[in-house]
């Protein structure tokens, strides 16, 4: 039994299998409309969620499967003080497969010790976020055609940013890449990071602090959002987060063929002016995250294509 608790729990060619079958799944959608028929997938949300835990239930829905949850901690019996492992141990008699999202770095991880069914996580804290970079990486393959050669910028809350570690890690695997990290000295991304996947890699990488200057470098430009949730001080979260916007005019310095991606939720680093750009992917991104949660749901089930 596999669980998906990093973004290199699939290897390469894993990957690369899924995201095919995204592909397929996009291209045929009837075909899968019946293959989970029977089966039950659990989204346990410890932390607020709109499109992971909406894409996931929409995805086992469309495979022709059901689904049960909880979408925060107050509505389940954490508020009462039960452990992880003991909520797993109970989920795991009564759904197939379980996605997991928590305040708590690890939380997923514990979860798969203790369970007899596959645990997907969901995110956990600021560590990772591997859906949601099986998402970017069938937004990237799909709309600019391939997974090496590319200068990805990631601008804004880089420390805090689950989905752009998990996003470094996946990328660099892959030949010819490099990185322009723009963000503020405090939202830097962490030391592991820099230490145990670039430069342990030789990946080649800048950190900036300009996002006008690195425009014209950049094959994708990865916003995200300063991460409120995780600020231990109001005050700094104030003072950093309009550092970057990203607006038509600092668009006009950008390659013809660059791609904005955005995890989304968006707060205002990105002016809704850009919404009409047709460089800006962010809310088709969005809607390939079904895909590819259908793809790896059949996946971890083993089930037919
Ligand atoms: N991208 C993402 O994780 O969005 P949600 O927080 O809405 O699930």
């Amino acid at each position: 039994m596999k669980h998906i608790i990093s973004p290199t729990d699939l290897t390469v060619t894993e990957l690369s299998e899924l995201l095919d079958l995204a592909e397929e799944i996009i291209r045929e959608p009837k075909k899968y409309s019946d293959v989970c028929r029977g089966k039950k997938l659990a989204t346990l949300f410890f932390e607020p969620s709109t499109r992971t835990r909406l894409s996931f239930e929409a995805a086992m829905l469309n495979l022709g499967g059901n689904i049960l949850g909880f979408s925060s901690a107050d509505s389940s019996s954490a508020a009462k003080g039960e452990s992880i492992a003991d909520t797993i141990r109970v989920i795991s008699s009564y759904a197939d497969i379980c996605a997991i999202r928590h305040p708590k770095e690890g939380a997923p991880f514990v979860a798969s010790v203790h369970s007899t069914i596959p645990v997907i996580n969901a995110g956990d804290g600021g560590h990772n976020h591997p859906t949601q970079t099986f998402t970017d990486l069938l937004t990237i393959k799909n709309l600019k055609g391939r997974l090496d050669n590319l200068c990805v910028g990631f601008c804004g809350d880089l420390k805090f940013g689950r989905t752009v570690h998990s996003l470094i890690n996946a990328l660099a695997r892959y030949d010819n890449i490099k990185f322009i990290l723009i963000s503020p000295d405090e939202l830097r991304v962490p030391t592991y990071i820099r230490k145990e996947v670039l430069e342990a890699n030789q990946i080649e990488y800048q950190e900036v602090r300009n996002l006008e200057e690195s425009m014209p470098e950049l094959d994708l430009l990865y916003m995200t959002r300063v991460q409120k949730e995780r600020f231990f001080n109001e005050e700094d979260y104030v003072r950093l987060k309009d550092t970057y916007i990203l607006d038509t005019k600092k668009m006009s310095y950008a390659k013809q063929d660059m791609l904005v991606l955005h995890p989304l939720p968006r707060v205002n680093e990105i002016s809704t002016e850009v919404d009409d750009d047709p460089r800006a992917v962010y809310f088709k991104q969005a809607e390939y995250g079904v895909y590819v949660r259908m793809a790896l749901i059949m996946k971890l089930l083993e089930l037919e294509e």
